[in-house]
């Protein structure tokens, strides 16, 4: 049978009626992958799979929660969407909105947006407001203006975007015929976490699973206010999706750390970007910086002790690696062999590099 979303797949778990007209893009279905390379770098016995979520239609999870809001949406007769986004929520919510005939605005950080998610909102015509500002401000404008505006939110405020995000979770359970020990992901609102420990407890609740994750959410150490213990004002990293000190889902996140017995912690950009060309180079699997934080997470957690041995752990990986070329090649420099167009240079070149 042709595979026609996520809604269509868990349709019975989601807040839709028979009427509802579905705007789907096919998202969901996302392979898990095992990485024995990594595993075995690691050393420790684990088994590690990783969510390759960058495979979803816009190259993010954020599809998941994007075909539910704008069904929604468009089901209660807005024209418009809106959301403030570090990138990925701008991109996704320009192709729903695309696909289903309505208008999407967008706030994005003026110059702090990775540029492939940038050609993805310009291109699916989005109406682009740039901010001289950040994230956070750009959130808080549009909650304001969504007072006074006939718009929709489809940021993860909009619970809507949890319960399609949640799928995740289900899928996971399905694949490995029960929940992982550990489940780590990249934090920024935290919607995401919040939207699979949904997930696994729907699953456990219903007994498709027999326990839950311990829930881990990494930040980059210059973005962190769940390890702070407070908002930050001017957070700062390399992974620009994850650059944000006001997190919107800092409640339901709280609880989701207590409930899994779980906990928030931080990685350096060095870190990420080390765990990124890990994946790329030794797995074959090119994510976008801000996911790789959930690798960096295992491997720091790993070697301080905090993972038994035996141990399963899940990664989300939240988007692909070509949604910011910018930061790839930089990191890659000097890793390319200039020659003139001769067979003996091409033959030379291969020989010393064997
Ligand atoms: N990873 C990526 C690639 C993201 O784009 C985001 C969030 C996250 C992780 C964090 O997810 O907010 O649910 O904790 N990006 C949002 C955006 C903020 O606007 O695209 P979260």
């Amino acid at each position: 049978m042709r595979y026609t979303g996520l809604i269509e797949r868990f349709r019975s778990r989601l807040p839709v009626a028979a009427e509802t007209k579905i705007i789907s893009l096919g998202e969901g279905g996302t392979p898990l992958i095992e990485c024995q390379n990594i595993a075995k770098i690691i050393g420790h016995n684990v088994e590690i799979y990783v969510k390759y979520e960058g495979l979803n239609p816009t190259g993010s999870f954020k599809d998941r929660g994007m075909t539910l809001a704008v069904t929604k949406a468009v089901e209660a007769g807005s024209k418009a969407i809106i959301c403030a986004s570090t990138g990925n929520t701008s991109a996704s919510a320009a192709a729903y909105a695309a696909r289903a005939g309505i208008k999407a605005f967008v706030l994005i950080p003026q110059g702090k947006i990775a540029m492939g998610k940038l050609a993805q909102a310009l291109m699916h015509g989005a109406i682009i407001i740039q901010i001289k500002g950040n994230f956070d401000d750009g959130m808080r404008l549009v909650k304001e203006v969504a007072e006074h505006a006939p718009v929709a939110i489809v940021n993860s405020i909009n619970p809507y975007r949890l319960q399609g995000q949640k799928t995740a979770a289900f899928e996971i359970v399905e694949e490995l015929e029960g929940a992982p020990d550990y489940h780590y992901l990249p934090i920024g609102n935290a919607g995401n976490i919040s939207a699979h420990w949904i997930g696994y407890k729907e699953y456990l609740a219903d007994k498709k699973s027999q326990k839950t994750p311990k829930m881990v959410g990494y930040q980059a150490a210059g973005s962190a206010p769940f390890v702070a213990g407070k908002m930050i004002d001017n957070p700062e990293t390399i992974a620009t999706a994850i650059r944000i000190g006001h997190p919107q889902s800092w409640d339901l996140a709280h609880k989701v750390e207590a409930e899994s017995g779980g906990w928030f912690a931080s990685c350096t950009d060095a870190e990420i970007l080390s765990a990124q060309k890990l994946l790329s180079s030794s797995e074959g699997i090119f994510c976008e910086p801000a996911s790789a934080a959930s690798l960096a997470g295992v491997m720091a957690d790993v070697k301080s002790g905090k993972i038994p041995k035996g141990a399963k752990i899940v990664c989300t990986l939240t988007g692909h690696g070509l949604k910011d070329p910018d930061t790839a090649i930089s990191q890659c420099s000097g890793a390319m062999i200039n020659i003139n167009p001769v067979m003996d240079e091409v033959k030379n070149a291969i020989i010393n590099n064997m």
